[in-house]
């Protein structure tokens, strides 16, 4: 068994690459050391651009320099990648063993372990906690004893709750304990978690155990299944011995939307995904040791996993985790909060960037923002105003922005400038250029790859990429990997400059993507209130938000309930069953919606109407009936 106090002598850095021939250690090249010091050694590789082709062409070689440079084992791995993407088989460092806690909390505590891990910034302006590394670790450690006492064991799946749409996620992962609080607390509102999971867990009979953490004063009532998870924490010790992981072990799942109604369970393993983040977080951010690490998303997000938790604890950063909104209790509280905490690198979405700047700059100058070094943006297109105001209203001019595509799928950012290149540059609202051993392509119609717009695929695996969906392997393989055979295939589409610039230009299938919020329309349409017979739910631009939801309702024959009910039940449906952001903003109600012959509804037409572009109306010929469009047009303008 793997023991706690070996884990320095275990280190395996870049000697090991050397010692197994993976690398030349003879061309030493200073110019690239000093950008990226894990990358020393690539024969022939002098500057960055050589570097970004040599991790395309000997993307194995570059992995396993990473990986043994970054990355503390407990027993090395014996394949770098075993990968197809024509048959959605992924594999990273294959046969390597390690733990993930290990690396993100034991290996700093060794060498730093005083350093402040993470910033706790609570709702309530100016009552944030600290935890040092150390401290992190005894928590981890004390959670880790309560976990193997009370049961739960390697291979088990815990749920977290942070999001809504529980049971079916509980069901689907076969979680037999759930961890959440008493009440959430969030711009200046309690949110009773707790009473949520209850009745989520009463229809999942898996569940052995619930842990309730009291983030409140206030009392919840406390089932037999209930463990009150701070007062039992403090009995267990404040070591634990950390297991060793498979390479290719589960690390977690994170359920996302696709274009039908049920979520994926999108699997992530261990030491793929943890070298991806870290090192992502590294150059995107242009972190330095010691630097605070301000990502502002939900911890619930693909962005908070990557860049809230594992890539900051991986390399020893201190990370903030946020839990207010940008406007609580004032538009001033980012950059408050990036004054009093000292924030280098500031990561939000451009939905709350957009909200901001309508609220006006004072808010802005009124505090001190000369900490921030790197401003990013993540999880939609940030238009060209607010990219502006970002870089000239809250960076003052002086810090790169970092405008980072990538998605739940690909575990970490994938296409974004590096301004820790010497001379990068950075045009307004485009992702750049592709991270270190990724190789997008854009396929046309004509399914060609060398075109300069089309499906932004992805050409060769790397390790952050996710391993498959969980109890579906055949849709991974299906939504990913079946159409564009040998490529990964990103669901968005893009287009290229001629100097190899990337600018991402949005979906292709049927997913919005409101205030950041990723929603399959398909997942909103689910939630039909009894009157409703049919409806058609499509994203249109959206000034704050990016897309806002419209939705197109055919009422049942009988339907007996009046407009005003029906907008509300319907609201209120989609706030229970997803989100309160789900909500549609417009309710339309319709006789018929727009059909092809073989019945599918024909959304684009929907979104030429509600866009206000009939001139686009183009081709209706394989319309069932043509005039349910004027029927619609007519609806549409007496709404708006
Ligand atoms: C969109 C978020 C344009 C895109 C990390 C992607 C973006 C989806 C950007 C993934 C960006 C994310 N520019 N679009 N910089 N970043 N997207 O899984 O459509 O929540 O496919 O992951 O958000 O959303 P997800």
């Amino acid at each position: 068994m793997w023991l706690r106090c070996t884990s320095r002598r275990l280190l395996t850095p870049f000697n090991r690459a050397l010692k197994h021939g993976r690398l030349n250690a003879s061309s030493w090249s200073g110019k690239v050391a000093a950008v990226m010091p894990e990358a020393a050694g690539f024969q022939g590789v002098t500057d960055r651009a050589t570097l970004q082709e040599f991790s395309h062409a000997h993307s194995d070689s570059f992995w396993a320099a990473m990986a043994n440079h970054r990355l503390t084992w407990t027993s090395a791995y014996d394949t770098v990648q075993d990968c197809d993407l024509r048959r959605g088989k992924v594999k990273w460092f294959v046969g390597g063993k390690l733990n993930v806690s290990v690396n993100c909390l034991d290996r700093h505590v060794l060498t730093c372990p005083d350093r402040v891990a993470l910033i706790w910034e609570r709702d309530e302006p100016g009552a944030e906690v600290k935890v040092t590394y150390r401290e992190l670790l005894e928590m981890t450690c004390r959670l880790g004893n309560l976990l193997r006492r009370r049961g739960v064991k390697k291979g088990d799946c815990v749920t977290i709750y942070i999001s809504d749409a529980l049971a079916e996620r509980i069901r689907d992962a076969n979680s037999s304990t759930v961890i959440t609080v008493n009440q959430g607390v969030r711009g200046g509102k309690m949110i009773d978690l707790k009473k949520t999971v209850d009745a989520a867990v009463d229809t999942c009979p898996n569940v052995r155990q619930v842990f309730v953490a009291m983030r409140t004063e206030t009392p919840v009532v406390m089932k037999d299944r209930d463990v009150a998870m701070e007062e039992e924490m403090a009995h267990e010790e404040a070591v634990c011995e950390p297991a060793a992981m498979d390479s290719e072990d589960v690390l977690f799942m994170l359920y996302t939307s696709g274009s039908t109604g049920k979520p994926k369970g999108l699997v992530h393993t261990q030491a793929g995904y943890l070298l991806y983040a870290s090192l992502t977080h590294k150059y995107v951010f242009d972190y330095h040791d010691g630097d605070v690490f301000g990502c502002v998303a939900d911890i619930g997000w693909i962005t908070g996993h990557s860049y809230c938790v594992y890539g900051p604890l991986a390399n020893g950063a201190t990370t903030v985790l946020f839990e207010s909104t940008p406007i609580y209790p004032d538009p001033g509280r980012y950059w408050e909060t990036v004054q009093r905490l000292q924030i280098n690198q500031f990561y939000g979405a451009p939905t709350a960037i957009r909200l901001l700047l309508k609220y006006g700059d004072q808010w802005v100058h009124k505090y001190d923002r000369s900490s921030l070094k790197t401003l990013g943006s993540v999880g939609e297109p940030i238009n060209t105003e607010a990219w502006e105001w970002y870089h000239k209203v809250v960076g003052d001019g002086r810090c790169p922005i970092v405008d980072t595509w990538w998605q739940t799928e690909t575990g970490g950012i994938c296409i974004a400038p590096r301004p820790s290149d010497p001379d990068a540059e950075i045009v307004p609202g485009m992702a750049m250029r592709p991270f270190f051993g990724i190789k997008p392509v854009l396929v046309d119609n004509e399914l060609t790859s060398k075109s300069a717009s089309g499906a932004l695929c992805i050409a060769q695996p790397w390790p952050g990429m996710a391993r498959t969906i969980h109890n579906n392997h055949q849709r991974f393989i299906e939504t990913y990997c079946q159409p564009f055979p040998g490529y990964f295939f990103t669901g968005d589409g893009a287009s290229r400059t001629e100097e190899g610039y990337y600018q991402i230009t949005g979906r292709l299938d049927d997913v919005i993507n409101v205030s950041g919020h990723r929603i399959g329309t398909a997942e909103i349409e689910d939630n039909h209130c009894s009157a409703v017979a049919e409806s058609a739910v499509i994203g249109y631009t959206h000034d704050i938000k990016g897309q806002g939801v419209y939705a197109f309702v055919v009422l049942k024959k009988e339907a007996d309930i009046t407009e005003p009910e029906l907008r509300q039940q319907l609201k209120d449906s989609v706030s229970k069953s997803i989100a309160k952001y789900a909500s549609p903003d417009y309710i339309q109600i319709a006789q018929r919606l727009p059909k092809t012959r073989s019945g599918k509804i024909m959304r684009r037409v929907l979104r030429n109407v509600v866009e206000r572009d009939l001139e686009g109306l183009g081709d209706l010929s394989t319309l069932d009936d043509p005039t349910a469009v004027q029927e619609i047009i007519q609806g549409h303008q007496a709404l708006a």
